[in-house]
């Protein structure tokens, strides 16, 4: 096996950069920061800040905010409740997907009333996808609603065996669904969650061996289509506080690291890497190409993952002790060197946005 391997700007379709309204635990310079050192080059930002990304408002805002201290690009995903339904169309252009909170997790965004779920996926574009958090039974609600509706979903974080099992059927079925995992579900399982305490606390939580292994069988099957962080940074001091504990954990600089150890061991090529890592979520979410763009990895040289090395305000990870083979090197995004292996330059990134393929600014 070659020591370096050379690979397209990676995408990260699912990813809480936290700004505004909680940006003790990351902002977006630290989190893109964080994207770009992982191999990183678009990440896609998720809705639910303590003032959801739920009016035209609220996301223009954010673009703003974001605008000139990205380190990757960033595009941006609008948030699903009663009273954003009203704003689908007018900002349907600027984002990459809508996110629907179907379980209870952090921040206030959940829907669960039937005729409310009825008027959102019958409102949203058929153009862009409905990104669901939405575990076990509730996944099979999703289905049935982007059925009738004729909808394309996206199941973020796929953690049950039986997920998987009704994702296959549902495509079976030629329903438009694409389905993502994690690492943190990929890598580690309930036994982990035990050794972890809180650091091990997410939602949907670490699951068992056999559900671990149905998800690796559903990547090799292609029916999960894609990686996603489910980049979610809380400070230590949170996690540890005896009040309730956030459930999230980061995952931006871990990912390619751990994805490129599962090729050294043989349950993935680094051809399905790039196939879970860009060539899907780039087509599922439509996304602009970056010229001259790629990421240069090692992929055979052991070493130990350490919290301290981070670029994310969280400053810990549950992968922390171990033992790896993969490591970002250099990214290079749009001709410009993002990263060396030690330190991020920029920034370089850009709001995205997906009506003209262009950007935002
Ligand atoms: O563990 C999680 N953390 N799951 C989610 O769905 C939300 C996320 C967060 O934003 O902290
Ligand atoms: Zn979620
Ligand atoms: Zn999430």
């Amino acid at each position: 096996m070659p020591n370096l391997v050379k690979l397209p700007g990676l995408v990260d379709p699912h990813v809480h950069l936290r700004e505004p309204g909680a940006t003790q635990k990351e902002d977006f310079e630290t989190g893109t920061k964080a994207a770009i050192a992982g191999g990183f080059t678009t990440v896609l930002d998720m809705p639910n800040n303590p003032i959801p990304t739920t009016t035209a408002e609220a996301l223009r805002q954010k673009m703003d905010l974001a605008k000139g201290r990205i380190y990757s690009d960033v595009g941006f995903h609008f948030g699903a409740s009663k009273e954003s339904i009203q704003y689908f169309a007018e900002v349907e252009d600027q984002v990459f997907g809508l996110k629907l909170y179907m379980n209870h997790t952090t921040g206030e965004l959940l829907i669960e009333d039937d005729q409310i779920l009825e008027e959102v996926f019958s409102t949203w574009t058929k153009e862009k996808p409905i990104l669901v958090h939405a575990e076990g039974e509730t996944l099979q609600k999703a289905l049935s609603l982007a059925n009738k509706f004729g909808n394309k979903l996206h199941v973020c974080h796929v953690s049950l065996k039986e997920e998987v099992e009704m994702i296959k059927a549902a495509k079976q079925n030629g329903l438009q669904i694409s389905a993502e995992a994690t690492c943190h579900h990929l890598f580690l399982t309930e036994e982990d969650a035990k050794r972890l305490g809180p650091f091990g606390a997410m939602r949907p939580p670490l699951r068992s061996k056999k559900d671990q292994v149905a998800l690796w069988q559903g990547i090799a099957e292609g029916i999960i289509d894609m990686i996603g962080s489910d980049h979610a940074p809380h400070t230590k001091e949170e996690k540890m506080s005896s009040e309730k504990v956030p459930n999230g954990v980061p995952g931006l600089e871990t990912t390619l690291p751990l994805l490129l150890t599962a090729v050294n061991e043989g349950k993935l090529t680094v051809d399905k890497i790039i196939e879970l890592t860009s060539k899907n979520p780039r087509q599922i979410f439509n996304l602009p190409e970056q010229r001259e763009t790629f990421v240069e990895a090692e992929i055979t040289k052991p070493y130990t993952l350490n919290p301290n090395h981070l670029f994310t305000k969280a400053g810990w990870t549950p992968f922390a002790g171990m033992k790896v083979t993969g490591k970002v090197k250099k990214v290079v995004l749009r001709g410009a060197i993002a990263y060396d292996g030690q330190s991020v330059f920029g920034p370089y990134g850009q709001v995205l946005k997906l009506d003209t393929g262009s950007f935002y600014g």
